[in-house]
């Protein structure tokens, strides 16, 4: 007989505003991950289970939930079966619209911080010259650009889920990128940014956001260099002002 995979699955309905575990079988397949569990079932049980997804390989990030308590990628989650049921819920620290299905926008917002858009405002940029980068220079941006905004490190910190206007691990890492990057010329607006009331200082360096981040871009590690330059820039931008 056909071995069966068992998933539990958070369903939430936004008219009741309640929510509850549902479990359904499917036939197990070789290699199968959650998402193509949670597909089968869409597919074959139940059309109307919620849930995103895209690319299937781990780089869309829009299939970031919490399975078996920890928030981590459907597509690059496999079915191990051999440990019994497996459980899948909306990600931690948003509000959810439908079943797995939760709203971003506000963590979206806090992408501003890192003002990601001034990158290409390169003020002495000219279509005549090329905007060389040394492969060392590039190597110090490398881990920071890995990032999918998948979400899983805002679900996965504490002080996203005690303060949301923290701005975040991954808008932190953001920053981190294009104050490292050669190319950058407005490092001080950025910094006023970052040292903000609910930027880099909330983080209390608990580390669960590089744990869990898929693409290992180490969120924490860009959080307490940020800190460090923020204290250098708060410092100067005093004693500057003190001369005036
Ligand atoms: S479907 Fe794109 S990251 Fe999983």
């Amino acid at each position: 007989m056909a071995k069966k995979v068992s998933l539990k699955i958070r369903r939430y309905n936004p008219e009741t505003q309640k929510s509850h575990l549902e479990e359904f079988e499917i036939p197990e397949k070789k290699g199968m991950t959650v998402l193509d569990a949670v597909n089968h079932i869409k597919d074959t049980q139940d059309s109307t289970l919620a849930h995103r997804w895209s690319c299937r390989m781990g780089i869309c990030g829009s299939c970031g939930t919490i399975i078996n308590g920890k928030p981590a990628l459907m597509c690059q989650t496999f079915c191990e079966t051999d440990k019994g049921s497996i459980t899948v819920e909306p990600l931690r620290n948003f509000p959810v619209i439908k079943d797995l299905i939760v709203d971003t926008d506000n963590a979206m917002e806090h992408f501003r911080t890192a003002m990601p858009y001034t990158d290409i405002i390169n003020r002495h940029a000219s279509l005549d010259k090329e905007m060389i980068q040394t492969p060392e220079q590039r190597k110090k941006i490398e881990q920071s650009s890995q990032c999918i905004k998948c979400m899983l490190c805002y679900s996965a910190c504490p002080v996203v889920g005690h303060n949301p206007n923290f701005i975040g691990p991954a808008a932190a890492a953001l920053a981190y990128r294009y104050l490292e990057d050669s190319h950058d010329e407005i490092p001080n607006e950025r910094m006023d940014s970052l040292t903000q009331k609910n930027g880099v200082w909330q983080c209390s360096f608990i580390g669960e956001c590089s744990v869990v981040c898929p693409k290992k871009v180490d969120p924490a590690i860009a959080l307490q260099r940020l800190k460090t330059m923020g204290v250098l820039h708060v410092t100067k931008a005093l004693l500057t002002k003190r001369k005036k």
